[in-house]
């Protein structure tokens, strides 16, 4: 437990920043952005998750930061110190509740597809995938996503795991975590490039993610691409707000917010470049949809020189991107329980499991619910559970979360609280990102809405 009196911190600047950018950059980058990228037709794509990057989401990503840090507390209990300092009336609170339950949301999807990457990690340290006939690599996944006692397990494994880094105070958990998995991440990742741009076809993998083709801008890609945006930043469940609640008073956040956000694009980037040109070189589909990552790419391990060792570097990378996550949105929870008697151990324990409870829905979508859409009677035919959580939190309650907190930064607080709580040396960027919050964020976020009603 921490001792009464002393809000736990991070122990610097770097620490915060470390520990910020392992929550931003996780499954979503790896296997969220290379599938999506493929299959929006590559370059258009990537410009327009650039522009709601820099215009919604990182702003909003840094609102919500900005909360945690004034407030020093749990979501719920900051938001409601913010709403008692000046008075308001409608519920902020409920925001913060509303994003401890997004985070079970996310976990329990989460833990089954970082499951199925720890899994493939392990068949690869056997030395497995290298000169595997392509149906081995099929029946892998087939296999895998019929039986739901491996998936519900490698689910408990990984949320172990997680619930195990959280147990431990700020410092000795998340914090320590991030400074031993995100520079393994990064080294083993230009590793990777390097790897791809030797054996696969490079050129055609800049050109596809870079270059401009023809693509058709209609109001599902922006929805695609600003879910995207907000996913991989995650903003919006009150992740990085706990996070911001525990960083020292020293952090300049418009800086952090810079190198997070561009830490997030590298990698998204990187693993775009490590990925497509082995997709490329191989002749297979750059638009192969989720499956990419567990079933085209081991494909490809099957047929490349140091295959399983290629193949093992992937999934640890996987893996530690996954868990630098994971452990950011238990947190929340964890220290909305903590404000109370309990102890870290047990509430990370309980949290854990009920996110563990949650993902055999998902377990249930790959498996024998593969057909079975629950809401179907409520016009949402074709969902699964899975998909029914994964877009209620990326469509719903990430850029509704994080409109809400662009419209209690720039219009319920007083702007001089605001400017207060942000000293920044430049007041040019402070104008600058405090009309996009007030302003431009919330009129793109709406606009999306009405545009997904409408079309
Ligand atoms: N950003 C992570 C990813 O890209 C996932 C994540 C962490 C997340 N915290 C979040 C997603 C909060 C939504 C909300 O995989």
């Amino acid at each position: 437990m921490q001792a009464k009196g002393a809000y736990p911190s991070f122990t610097s600047r770097l620490a915060f920043i470390i520990a910020a950018a392992g929550s931003a950059v996780g499954l979503g980058n790896v296997w969220g952005f290379t599938y999506v990228a493929g299959a929006n037709g590559g370059g258009g794509f990537v410009l327009i998750y650039l522009l709601a990057l820099a215009f919604v989401a990182g702003p909003a990503f840094m609102a919500e930061m900005l909360i945690g840090r004034m407030g020093k507390a749990s979501p719920p209990t900051a938001l409601g110190e913010l709403q008692a300092s000046i008075g308001a009336k409608l519920s902020w609170p409920t925001i913060g509740w509303i994003g401890l339950v997004g985070t079970i949301m996310v976990l329990s999807f989460y833990a089954v597809i970082a499951g199925q990457a720890m899994y493939y990690g392990l068949i690869a340290l056997q030395g497995g995938f290298a000169g595997w006939p392509e149906g081995a690599v099929v029946a892998l996944d087939a296999d895998f996503k019929a039986d739901p006692l491996a998936m519900a397990l490698w689910s408990a494994v990984f949320m172990a795991f997680t619930a195990a880094i959280v147990s431990f105070d700020i410092r000795t958990g998340i914090e320590r975590a991030g400074k031993v998995m995100m520079p393994t991440l990064f080294v083993m990742l230009i590793g990777l490039v390097i790897y791809s741009g030797q054996t696969g076809d490079m050129g055609r993998a800049v050109d596809f993610l870079f270059g401009f083709h023809e693509i058709n801008f209609t109001s599902r890609l922006f929805l695609e691409a600003v879910g995207q945006a907000f996913f991989t930043l995650g903003v919006g469940v009150g992740g990085i707000m706990t996070y911001g609640s525990y960083m020292g008073d020293d952090v300049k956040l418009p800086r952090a917010t810079f190198w997070i956000v561009a830490m997030d694009l590298f990698v998204a980037l990187a693993a775009g470049l490590a990925i497509f040109p082995l997709v490329f070189a191989s002749g297979v589909e750059p638009t192969a949809g989720p499956g990419l990552v567990f079933l085209t790419l081991p494909i490809i391990f099957t047929e490349i020189p140091g295959g399983a060792f290629v193949a093992f570097a992937f999934f640890l990378l996987l893996t530690f991107a996954a868990v630098t996550s994971s452990i950011s949105l238990l947190a929340p929870t964890v220290a909305r329980m903590t404000e109370g008697r309990t102890g870290r151990p047990f509430a990370a324990c309980l949290m854990a499991g009920t996110a563990f409870i949650a993902s055999l829905a998902t377990v249930y979508s790959f498996s024998d619910g593969r057909e079975v859409y629950p809401l179907a009677a409520l016009g949402f035919d074709g969902l699964t559970a899975f998909d029914l959580i994964r877009e209620g939190v990326s469509n719903f309650i990430l850029p509704l979360s994080g409109l809400a907190y662009c419209l209690i930064i720039g219009w319920a607080l007083r702007r001089d609280d605001v400017r207060a709580a942000l000293p920044m040396a430049d007041g040019r960027l402070f104008t600058l990102w405090y009309m996009v919050v007030r302003i431009i964020a919330p009129l793109a976020i709406t606009a999306l809405f009405i545009g997904a009603v409408l079309g």
